[in-house]
């Protein structure tokens, strides 16, 4: 039958017609040309995720496990997805590792590769180690519904054995009491699992990952206490040949700009107690869209730092279609002292750079009125502004549409704001639309920044990552206009724009 005289029955086109959602529903819009599908930071191919989890490199992979309902574009039952990276560039999603089971959902935790065979599943076996949320256990009114257990894999993560007397780590009545992470101690010859529980966090030992014992708890009455305690994470960072132990608590709500944020602190750790240098509140980002932020384990002295580039305030609601969410780019951790006072600089990890394609330069410039950059038709970039003289300006990204992002510095306030009121749709959450700011740490002369923005999503890095914040946004184009917007002259030293494009 010709396709015209089978479109003349009325039976034939209600057929039609009632088949045509399905089929737009299989051809899924390839990833590239989706409005707001990030070229460079992962997202899930389809479905929801939030936290990144049991991030572990082994043989040559950064493996990246994630909270992934795949069934839906909201939170639900929750399932770690998997990726892998070989260059922390270029992801690839390979088939969920951990699904549901009669213990619970799978909720955030951590992995590590059991290369002493300490837990007896074979040497270098990967290990995960991870909360089950048991929904019904949380609806008979019980506290006791958050535990941890372990699962096995004995193929770099490829297929998954749950230990069969899982859990390993029992509730004693704490209703928030999960997202275990764990790390080898090696002068204890011991794992720590640091966890967080309801508003403080508890420190166990284990010497085979199996059995564990409660050593110290930690925080109380101390940090910031908006929300609650979630996701945290232990490791030290080299001083000058002396470890800073630092302690990750990430927190919802509560956040310096409102909702989810990571804060932390640094201080030391003898294997039983956390003893903290500092007791003022320190945010590793202080953008409303980082979050659940957490290392790798099985770098060694390097510590890649990766965070959920979403806030629980709105992260259902985004206006993406096949998924939701996408995490931020991977960043290197360094420790600083300022002021007498240690802090966390982050910045993008070092492979990012073979991205880059420079494509505008200017150095020792005084700028006085408008600078309109070369336009970035992708809505892909990175630019980069040296030696800044410390007067007010803005950064304005825009497209045709009228809508606008801007990025700046408020001299007498001493910060950096980001302002996303008319970035494009703003109103599916009253609390998305506005300026979000974050304070000067550095006290240096002259500024510094980084940014690197990727169709949706802005990452401030000031002052060498001193002062970071991760903002989303959804223009109903790309921008891809760049103006420098001086109040008074500014000096430049070195501005540099670079297209980003990913090597084959
Ligand atoms: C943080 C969090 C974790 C929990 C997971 C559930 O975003 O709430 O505490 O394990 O998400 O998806």
């Amino acid at each position: 039958m010709n396709p015209s005289s089978f479109l003349t029955s009325p039976k034939n086109i209600i057929a039609v017609l009632l088949l045509l959602p399905l089929f737009s529903l299989t051809q899924e819009t390839p990833a590239s040309t989706e409005l707001y599908r990030p070229q460079f930071h992962f997202t899930p191919h389809k479905g929801w995720m939030n936290d990144p989890n049991g991030m572990v490199y082994f043989n040559g992979k950064y493996h990246l496990f994630f909270q992934h309902n795949p069934d839906s574009t909201v939170w639900g039952p929750m399932h770690w997805g998997h990726a892998v990276s070989r260059d922390l560039v270029h992801w690839e999603e390979l088939p969920i590792a951990l699904y549901p089971d009669s213990l619970g959902t799978i909720f955030s935790g951590s992995a590590v590769i059991d290369s002493a065979n300490t837990a007896g599943f074979g040497k270098n076996a990967m290990v995960a180690i991870y909360t089950n949320h048991n929904a019904t256990l949380e609806k008979t009114g019980s506290d006791k519904f958050q535990n941890q257990s372990i699962a096995y894999s004995p193929d770099e993560g490829s297929s998954w054995i749950k230990y069969k007397k899982n859990p390993v780590l029992l509730n004693p009545g704490i209703r928030d009491f999960r997202d275990p992470k764990v790390f080898w101690y090696r002068p204890g010859k011991k794992w720590i699992l640091t966890l967080a529980t309801l508003d403080h966090i508890t420190f166990y030992s284990s010497p085979d990952l199996k059995h564990w014992t409660e050593e110290s708890r930690f925080g109380k009455n101390l940090g910031a206490h908006g929300g609650v305690w979630e996701c945290p994470d232990l490791f030290a960072l080299d001083d000058h040949g002396h470890p800073v132990w630092v302690l990750i608590v990430n927190l919802n709500p509560g956040g310096p700009n409102g909702g989810s944020a990571t804060q932390y602190f640094t201080g030391s750790f003898d294997g039983h107690s956390f003893t903290p240098d500092d007791a003022r509140i320190k945010w590793l980002d202080y953008g409303p869209d980082e979050y659940a932020g957490i290392t790798w384990s099985g770098t060694g002295d390097r510590k890649i730092f990766l965070g959920w580039m979403s806030n629980w305030q709105y992260a259902n609601r985004v206006p993406t279609q096949n998924w939701r969410s996408a995490m931020t780019l991977p960043r290197d951790l360094s420790i600083k002292k300022i002021n007498d006072q240690y802090r966390i600089a982050s910045l993008p990890v070092k492979e990012f750079s073979k991205t880059l394609h420079p494509v505008q330069q200017l150095s020792n410039r005084i700028v006085k009125n408008d600078l309109d950059l070369k336009s970035v038709t992708e809505g892909t970039f990175q630019l980069d502004l040296e030696g800044l003289s410390r007067t007010d300006f803005t950064i304005e990204l825009s497209n045709t549409e009228g809508n606008k992002l801007a990025i700046g510095f408020d001299k007498k306030a001493n910060r950096y704001f980001i302002d996303r009121t008319h970035s494009g749709s703003t109103d599916f959450s009253e609390v998305f639309a506005g300026k979000h700011v974050a304070p000067r740490l550095s006290s240096s002369q002259f500024i510094n920044l980084k940014m690197i923005v990727d169709v949706a999503s802005v990452e401030l890095f000031a002052d060498n990552g001193l002062t970071v914040m991760t903002s989303i946004f959804f223009p109903k184009q790309p921008f891809t206009n760049i103006r420098v917007k001086p109040a008074n002259p500014l000096r430049i030293k070195e501005l540099k724009l670079s297209k980003i494009h990913l090597p084959k």
